[in-house]
């Protein structure tokens, strides 16, 4: 099924938006138990809120609501500057269940890609877990190529990962910062 309405991207933050994500995550409780291993909690959205990657501050954190029309159909967050300072790195992409399989991750992917061409950065990059594999079709339809390995290490979370990048090309990814 074909998604009938576009989609647009919402600045969220902690302040204005804790409980709605909480909602989102309960929905999409699927994808939690699978990262995290437990239903999601306030610390599970506190740390879709705060977690940054290394050696970076959290001013290089962004928050979005997926939205269709005035539902919020799932959440992204994104480290600015992460790898590297030209990358973006996609922290979560997480979309209510109701509203997967309609095009809407391909979409709100597509918004990314095309701020992020935006800001000048060179390429989109994120860590998928190994055992997520419908999320590795996903990425991989959408022009996510393999970077790098990331297994678990002792002192993980003992997920192995997959480090995929997507290199922008500013001629392909559109015009679409509007939205
Ligand atoms: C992965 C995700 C963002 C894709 O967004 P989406 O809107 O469902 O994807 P689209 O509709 O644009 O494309 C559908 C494709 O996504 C993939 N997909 C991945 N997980 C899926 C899911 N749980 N349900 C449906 N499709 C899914 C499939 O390859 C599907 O293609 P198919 O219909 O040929 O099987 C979304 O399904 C999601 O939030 N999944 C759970 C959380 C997750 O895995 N996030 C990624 C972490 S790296």
């Amino acid at each position: 099924m074909n998604c009938v309405s576009e989609i647009t991207l919402k600045t969220i933050s902690a302040e204005n938006d804790f409980e709605d994500v909480l909602d989102l995550a309960e929905r999409a409780r699927d994808y939690v138990l699978l990262e995290v291993g437990h239903a999601p909690d306030r610390t599970y959205v506190q740390q879709f809120f705060e977690a940054t990657p290394p050696d970076l501050g959290p001013e290089c954190l962004m928050h979005f609501a997926v939205m269709q029309d005035s539902a919020i159909a799932g959440v992204i967050c994104i480290a600015d500057g992460y790898e590297f300072p030209e990358d973006w790195w996609l922290g979560l992409v997480l979309l209510d269940p109701a509203y997967r399989g309609r095009g809407i991750g391909k979409q709100a992917l597509d918004l990314i890609k095309a701020r992020a061409a935006a800001a000048g950065r060179q390429a989109v990059k994120l860590a998928v877990l190994d055992t997520n594999i419908r999320a590795k079709m996903f990425w991989a339809r959408e022009g996510f190529d393999l970077h790098r390995l990331a297994p678990a290490t002792p002192d993980s979370d003992g997920h192995d990962r997959i480090v995929l990048s997507f290199r922008i090309d500013t001629e392909e990814v559109g015009h679409e910062t509007d939205r």
